[in-house]
This record gives C-alpha cells, structure tokens and sequence, in this order.
C-alpha cells in the first residue's frame, strides 16, 4: 500500500480501481467485449427493475462469473460521475489500523449468500465484501456527512450513530457531521444536530435515539433539495424497510441529478424481519429482555393456582422475537407467531392445550407474538383494516384479546377456575439500550457503511451475510421479509421444547413448500437467525 501514487486517479469504470489501474480481474467473470486493453471486461447484466414509486427505473449491477457465480453489486460514484478524483485512504496512517495485517479489503472480494451448498451446485449469489479501501473518493475536510433515524424504536440505534460519528472522526479525519432531527420530515425543516465525538460519547447507553424518530414524511425531492442546499455529501440512513425503500429512492434522485453524495443504509428493525442479513441490530437485546417478563409471567403463575402467564411480544409479521426468548427461556409452555395460525377451539385447539397443560402443570406461560392471530381477532370483532403513517397495518391487541377468550372460555367452564396475568413489556424493551453484543454489531454496521461511502459506493444497505459484512443493494433487502419458516427444523426444536400442539394443517405444509426456493442448493441461510451468526439451523 506504501507504493501508491499520492496523485488524485481518474476512476470511471464500475468496479474497483487499485493503485491508479484496472487491476486484473481474479474471479475470471465472463465479458461481454474485449476492446479493454489487458485487462477483462465483466459482463454486466442490466435487467433494468423498478424501483420507488415514481416509476424509475435503476439498473441493478448483476456480474456473472464461472460456475455459476453471480455478483450482485452495488451502484458507485463513478457510474454516472465520470474522471472522479481519488486518494489515498488516510487510514493507511492510522497508528491503530496501519498495523493490521491485510487492512484494505481485496476489490474482488466477495461473500457468498448461501453458504451450503451441493457439491455440484452452482457458485451463486454473492454481495460485495464491506471494508476500508486503498483509495477513497472524498478528501477528509471535503465531506459533510449527515445521519437520520426513522421508524419505531430499536435498542442500538444510538450506537449506529455514536459508532458513525467517531469513525468518521477518527479513522477519516472527517468533521463535519450533522444529524437531521425526526427522521425523514426532519430534512426539510431547519434544525440539525451539530455531532461530534464529544457529543456522542454516551449516547449508547441510553435507549431511543437522540436525533429523534418519524414514520412517512418522505417527500423525495424536497430531502434531496435539503441535502442539495446544506452541502451534504454522505447520507446515512437508519431504518426499517420502508425506510430502506426511501433511501434508495433518494439515491436514484441523487444520481438523476448528478450529484456527489453517498448514500448508505443501515437496516434498522427489532423484528428482525429484513432479508439476506444474518440479523438485525437491536433483536439480540429484545430477545435477552423479553426474558425479564417472561420470568416474571413465569413466577406469577407458578404462585397460583392454574396461573397463566401471558405475555406479548413485538413481531408484526415475524415471530423471531418470540421464537427465540421461548427457546432461550425453557419457562414457556406455547408460543404464537403470525406465520403459524392456529385455532381456539376444539380437539387440537389452544384452549383445549391450555386445559390439559394446567391439569399436568398446574399453571402455564403464553408468549405471543403481537402480529399473530390476527385473522381470529379480525373474525370476532369485525373491525376495519387501518395502516400506520409507515403504510404497516395497525394490529389489533392479541394479548388483550387472547387474555379475554381464556378467561371467557373458564369461566364457563364451572370445572376449573383459573388465574391469568397479561404483561405487554413491548415498548420497554423496544427502549432500553443496546447489550453488549448488540454494541459491537452496531460498530461493525456503522463502519462497513462510511468506509463504502468513503470508498465511493453509494445507494447500497450493509449488514452481515454469513457473518461476513457486506454492502448490498437496497432492493434485494426491501422486496421482501424475513419470516420463520414453520417446517423447518428450527420452529420444530421450539415445538419438541414446548410441546404445544403445532396447529400445522397439511395445508399449511404445501404453502410452506411451495414458498421454498428451487432446490439449486440445500440450506437457505435466509432463516438462519441463531443469536449468533454461526448458529447452524441445518445442524442436529
Ligand atoms: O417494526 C418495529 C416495531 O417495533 C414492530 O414490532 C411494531 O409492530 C411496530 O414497530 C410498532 O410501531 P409503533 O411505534 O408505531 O407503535
């Protein structure tokens, strides 16, 4: 690295220059032209795809490789602003980093989506690998970076913004940095955060986020008019998936405009409901604090007679949450999630269970998963569908309602009287501050986005994919969600823990099939959401 030139490159292909020139291309991709002197010409696959809500269209940046190698890439500066200077990293002087063995991440790495595969199965999906670079496409006191949160509450979110703020500072000299206050609306209103090192300190300890949150109020053109006006050149956005789909509709306006401004997203979403991700920031400290009222529902009904806890947790569409504090606690006797419906009344029905665990037991812990059942609540109360200012359907109280139908269903039933307890801890978890694991996520997160953007990638998300960070692109996080699969093996282990009935119908099955992808290769690491990232769901 010590022999690079000092002098600005000129940069004007899409893929990673080295040194001032083309470097050969490792992954020996196929070409679609040989004009280029020495060096090899991927052959770039422009499929164009909609994108955002105005019809434009961007074209995702698809590389094929040999056997079957695909690069799903993310867009660049240099793609539509041509002769861009370069520089070298200020990293490369950094007492910390400069002793590192390999720094600089390889410009041809890549990390593979699926990590198990057949032996004669093709090579695959790959997202380009997250890191610093040798060459960066901003001089340290030329950038003027900005950070916005939007969406609901998630422990961590201020590390992500701490952990920007100080790598931006620190390892890239970079001080001009400010916060857009109350998610997007917050673009087009006049007050912003000063950040610096000092101000941020502390700030991880506490939860929410200091620059305050919003749902909607994305109106593309004034935030681009915003950025345009204050002079800022990296965006970096922290939110769910509609925030996500924001980002990119901002980057496409960005780039229709010719402008020098980055764009990075950091998926944000304690139901760790985003796809391609091993997981979302903020879903391991959930999962640890739903244990507080799981217990606490536990002992509650363990100290009466047939005492029954209740307790719900966050999951609008996905039971993760619930899924693994049942797992972790062992205290609890049923769990419910939206992907698997189930039924109240008879033979193989809740109510039916409940009765049965209690003569066994003596009392009994419920988790449910605030997005589930809803069809049944819907059924009994007639209600009208209503969304969010996010567009997400606002959800009826499952426990509230559970709650009633047990106390309902006893209190009929002259046999047995009963003792139920609900707690809904929702909001207090959704607000305490990160654990320890979640912190050092949110550091990794923080730095894969402003090294891309450092590096000149723009409209790009990150986030580990087998635990390997990397940068991907927007879409491939937004055009779906996460969701436990009920046939697979880990909603079995939570059944063979609980031994709840599993209310699959045979039907339920073939849906489940049909959804899997084709069997080019056995393990879909997309429900591979063990705590930690080397959680094997196809082990045992
Ligand atoms: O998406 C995160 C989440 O916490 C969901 O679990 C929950 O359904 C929703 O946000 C609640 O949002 P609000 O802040 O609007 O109540």
């Amino acid at each position: 690295m010590g022999s690079l030139p000092d002098v600005p490159i000129v940069h004007n292909i899409p893929v990673e220059s080295s040194g001032g020139h083309r470097k050969p291309n490792h992954l020996n991709l196929r070409t679609s032209f040989s004009s280029a002197s020495n060096g090899r010409v991927p052959r770039v696959r422009s499929d164009r795809r909609r994108m955002g809500s105005e019809g434009k269209t961007a074209p995702p940046k698809v590389v094929c490789g040999d056997a079957g190698y695909v690069l799903e890439d993310v867009p660049h500066l240099a793609d539509y602003l041509r002769h861009l200077p370069t520089y070298p990293n200020p990293l490369q002087n950094n007492p910390a980093y400069s002793v590192v063995k390999q720094y600089f991440v390889n410009a041809d790495d890549t990390v593979a989506q699926k990590i198990v595969v057949h032996k004669d199965s093709p090579r695959g999906t790959h997202f380009r690998r997250a890191g610093p670079r040798q060459r960066v496409y901003f001089e340290s006191d030329e950038v003027h970076a900005c950070i916005v949160t939007c969406g609901g509450l998630c422990p961590g979110l201020n590390t992500v913004i701490r952990e920007i703020v100080c790598g931006l500072y620190d390892m890239y000299g970079v001080r001009k940095i400010i916060g857009i206050d109350g998610g997007y609306r917050g673009f087009y209103s006049c007050n912003t955060i000063d950040l610096t090192p000092k101000s941020v300190n502390d700030i991880h300890k506490r939860g929410g986020t200091i620059l305050g949150t919003s749902r909607g109020g994305h109106d593309t053109s004034k935030i681009v008019d915003s950025i345009e006006d204050r002079g800022v050149n990296q965006v970096y956005i922290i939110g769910g998936d509609g925030t996500q789909k924001g980002a990119s509709v901002i980057f496409e306006e960005i780039q229709r405009r010719g402008l020098k401004v980055a764009v990075a997203g950091i998926p944000k979403t304690i139901d760790n409901d985003i796809v391609v991700i091993d997981k979302s920031f903020g879903f391991d400290t959930a999962v640890e604090e739903a244990q507080r009222a799981i217990n606490a529902a536990h002992v509650e009904a363990e100290s009466v007679e047939n005492g029954i806890g209740v307790v719900k947790l966050m999951g609008r569409n996905s039971g993760f949450i619930s899924m693994y504090a049942t797992l972790a606690s062992r205290d609890v006797d049923c769990c419910l999630i939206p992907e698997s419906p189930f039924h109240m009344e008879g033979k193989g029905g809740l109510l039916a269970f409940i009765e049965r665990r209690l003569k066994e037991n003596g009392h009994m812990v419920i988790v449910v998963a605030e997005g589930a059942g809803q069809e049944l609540i819907t059924e009994s109360m007639r209600s009208v569908e209503h969304q969010d200012a996010s567009g997400n359907k606002l959800l009826l109280d499952v426990g509230l309602w559970l709650s009633h139908k047990i106390k309902d269903h006893f209190a009929r039933n002259q046999k047995m009287s009963i003792n139920l307890k609900y707690i809904d801890p929702t909001y207090m978890i959704r607000a305490v501050p990160s654990n320890a694991s979640d912190n050092v996520y949110c550091t990794l997160l923080a730095h894969s986005a402003l090294h891309g953007t450092m590096a000149g990638y723009t409209g790009f998300t990150v986030g580990p994919v087998n635990g390997r960070h990397a940068y991907i692109p927007f879409h491939r996080i937004t055009e779906k969600q996460n969701k436990v699969v009920i046939t697979d093996r880990m909603w079995a282990r939570l059944l063979s823990s609980t031994n709840q009935p599993s209310f699959i119908s045979q039907k339920d099955i073939e849906d489940a099939k049909k959804e899997d992808e084709p069997p080019t290769q056995l393990l879909d690491k997309e429900n591979n959401h063990g705590v930690g990232v080397d959680f094997d769901t196809s082990a045992n």
